[in-house]
């Protein structure tokens, strides 16, 4: 027993590390955020209060939580030279490795935030993630629509600053929308940390060499591109846009899973961790049908997921593989109905895991005991053989 929960004996030996932050049972289909149930914070919290728990450990005082975001507020802006960088890439180029680009770069601009083991450059370079990801984040949206980057206005907080730099435009005002602010900072909320999945894994792996915080969440951006991670997300869009291009009904989708067809899977569906239903994308389904009413979301791909749950639900197949919705299963339809293009599904991920990457880089840079470090391996290759004498 850690004192916070009871582990079968045999789990212990396959825990790659410990940590204090997150806590998932897959089977019980329970996450918290440093003690937290999820579901709470979802109704009762925000982004940034969250991100303040999952940084520093526990829920802040207003006072706490205004000067955290304060500090976020003044340090939105890009550096002029950093600003010009988006101009190198492609018009095409998909906004996921221009943020991991960018978010590597900023260690070429802030000496003042690479020690990792100095507390208050550990700081700078958490406030100063915090507040230019979403920013450089919205201007490789910009880029690849071939708009204006707007500067940040710091009257807002992250979520609205970010909206309105994604979707605003010099020429007029920008009005927000109060529904896609709540329904975006939730989403924020589900995706802030998530234990030791592949992006935070990555994060701590290159962090154990004393990578600096930027490089190393470079790193966990480009591990969460990747399709069976927060990728899926923008995969999960594709496949029901391909069933309703199709016409053919979902059932005979699901067959085609069953029968392997040349890799197709069900995308958001399945985890490594939760063999019961991740208690996000409940979440998220519960929200789904209000927000898309308010948003005029496509109801008819949400038709489609919902059919498609239903029928993988009562499948014999995904019953005995434990497969159930993940949260990527309905997030992408929202995203949609937000206005962002599907490009941008796995940016938004990276933003809300952006707090869960920092904690767990602080934790471990703090305690050695939890650094994955270098996995060793078993040879599997040919016994010792000497070079042929010719
Ligand atoms: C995220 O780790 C985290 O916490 C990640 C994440 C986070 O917050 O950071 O939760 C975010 O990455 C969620 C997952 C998003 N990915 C997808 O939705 C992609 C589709 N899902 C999978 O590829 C798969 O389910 C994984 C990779 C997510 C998990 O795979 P597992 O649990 O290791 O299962 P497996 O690959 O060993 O497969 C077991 C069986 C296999 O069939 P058999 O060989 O036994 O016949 O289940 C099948 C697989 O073929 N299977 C699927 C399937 N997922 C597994 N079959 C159809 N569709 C699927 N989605």
């Amino acid at each position: 027993s850690t004192g916070a929960v009871t582990y079968d004996p045999g789990f212990v030996n396959t825990a790659a590390t410990s940590s204090a932050i997150t806590y998932i049972d897959g089977d019980q289909g329970i996450l918290r955020y440093r003690g937290y149930p999820i579901e709470e914070l979802a109704e009762h919290s925000s982004f940034l209060e969250v991100s303040y728990l999952l940084i520093y450990g526990n829920l802040p005082s207003p006072s706490e939580l205004e000067k955290f975001d304060s500090r976020i507020r003044r340090h939105t802006m890009l550096h002029e030279d950093l600003k010009g960088f988006f101009g190198g890439f492609p018009r095409d180029a998909h906004p996921m490795p221009v943020l991991s680009s960018a978010v590597s770069a900023l260690s070429t601009f802030y000496q003042d935030s690479l020690d990792p083991f100095d507390d208050e450059q550990v700081e700078m370079a958490t406030i100063r993630l915090m507040a230019k990801m979403p920013v450089i984040a919205a201007y490789a949206h910009k880029k690849s629509i071939g708009q204006p980057m707007l500067y940040p206005d710091n009257s807002m907080g992250l979520v609205e600053n970010f909206l309105r730099l994604s979707f605003g435009l010099p020429a007029e005002p920008y009005e927000m929308d109060p529904v896609v602010v709540k329904a975006l900072d939730l989403l924020l909320i589900l995706h802030a940390d998530h234990e030791q999945n592949c992006s935070t894994s990555t994060v701590r792996l290159v962090g154990s060499a004393n990578a600096n915080m930027f490089a190393s969440v470079s790193a966990g951006i480009n591990a969460l591109f990747g399709p069976l991670h927060g990728g899926a997300n923008e995969a999960v869009l594709n496949m029901l846009r391909d069933i309703q291009s199709s016409g053919e009904p979902v059932e005979k989708f699901v067959e085609r899973v069953k029968n392997k067809e040349a890799g197709v899977k069900l995308m958001g569906f399945g985890h490594r961790v939760y063999k019961n239903y991740d208690p996000r994308a409940k979440i998220v389904k519960e929200t789904a049908h209000e927000i898309l009413a308010k948003l005029g979301g496509n109801d008819e791909l949400l038709d489609i997921a919902m059919r498609l749950e239903e029928v993988a639900l009562t499948d014999e197949y995904f019953i005995s593989r434990k497969l159930y919705p993940n949260v990527d299963f309905y997030t992408g339809l929202i995203y949609k109905a937000m206005g962002f293009p599907e490009k941008m599904f796995t940016v938004l991920f990276a933003i809300g895991r952006l707090p869960g990457w920092i904690a767990q880089w602080r934790e471990m840079m703090k305690d050695p005991q939890t650094k994955i470090g270098r996995p060793r391996q078993l040879y599997t290759g040919e016994p010792e053989r000497m070079y042929p004498s010719r």
